[in-house]
């Protein structure tokens, strides 16, 4: 078994790599003038780890041609992170299913399937095969103790995002709970716990993707408001858009952290042990 990644997720298939002690394969990434993707990779395998999370429309492709070179081989697709999952259903008439239309062509022709936390579990259906979403709860929880907290308040931006803090602060032996938002006017809305109190106390936020960090940094600033000692944000998958790094900072928080599932310089913890026990 060898393993291949498209560029977007190298440091995470060479980790892969060594968890699984297999080799990773030299492939070559080029453009062609007309701003066409060529790569050319070291062949056959007999069975492969294809290894890459779509952030653009040129990571897809870049799985596209990788699954291709290896079209003959027994092909295991990992998808640390998954753009398009959050357009899970036709929200309104004349939209696509987004997440499906992905899957469905990423899937084909591959034997297992295996993403990260992926927004919407029920997605999973579409790739037509053998799937399974990998829960990076654990080795975010051994983040957070790195942190060295005085006794941390985990919490969800929400109650339907709840599973992941519930499950990071169950094996950290943590307390938990999720944000409410009371809307009293267009204007004044509050976000707090439904139920702890976070006076004097170290808080960690925790969600599946950091994107424009605007859910984080709107509940950092009611938080201190609230009296909180120190706000920490992590995400599973830092996408970062739209000067999010900055606007969590200017929010206050105390650190800002992500897996390397989409690789930034603020990717404190891996994907690799977790999805390895998989594979
Ligand atoms: C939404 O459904 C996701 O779980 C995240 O809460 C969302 O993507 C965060 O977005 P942003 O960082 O732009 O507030």
């Amino acid at each position: 078994m060898k393993i291949v990644s498209t560029q977007r997720s190298q440091v995470l298939a060479s980790r892969l790599a060594a968890a699984l002690n297999i080799p990773i394969i030299d492939a070559r990434w080029q453009k062609f003038p007309d701003g066409e993707i060529y790569v050319r990779a070291e062949q056959p395998a007999e069975k492969i780890i294809i290894c890459g999370g779509i952030l653009t429309s040129e990571d897809l492709i870049e799985l596209l041609l990788l699954k291709d070179i290896y079209y003959e081989s027994d092909i295991s697709l990992v998808i640390p992170y998954m753009g398009y999952a959050r357009q899970d259903r036709q929200f309104n008439l004349g939209e696509p299913l987004s997440a499906r239309a992905v899957a469905q062509v990423i899937g084909k022709d591959t034997s297992e399937v295996l993403t990260v936390n992926i927004h919407e579990k029920s997605v999973l259906k579409y790739f037509n095969n053998r799937s399974n979403d990998v829960s990076l709860s654990v080795p975010v929880a051994n983040f957070i103790k790195t942190l060295l907290l005085d006794n941390p308040l985990v919490l969800s931006p929400d109650e339907g995002a709840h599973h992941l803090a519930r499950d990071v602060a169950k094996y950290g032996g943590w307390e938990t709970d999720y944000l409410e938002k009371t809307r009293f006017s267009g204007e004044h809305v509050k976000i707090e716990p439904k139920s702890v109190r976070v006076s004097g106390r170290d808080v960690v936020i925790i969600d599946d993707i950091i994107s424009t960090g605007g859910t984080q940094a709107t509940a950092a600033s009611m938080l201190f408001k609230q009296g909180a000692r120190s706000i920490h944000t992590v995400g599973i998958h830092g996408v970062f858009a739209s000067g999010a790094f900055a606007r969590l900072t200017s929010a206050g928080v105390s650190s800002i952290s992500c897996s390397d599932t989409i690789e930034r310089a603020c990717s404190t913890y891996s994907a690799a042990e977790a999805l390895a026990k998989y594979l």
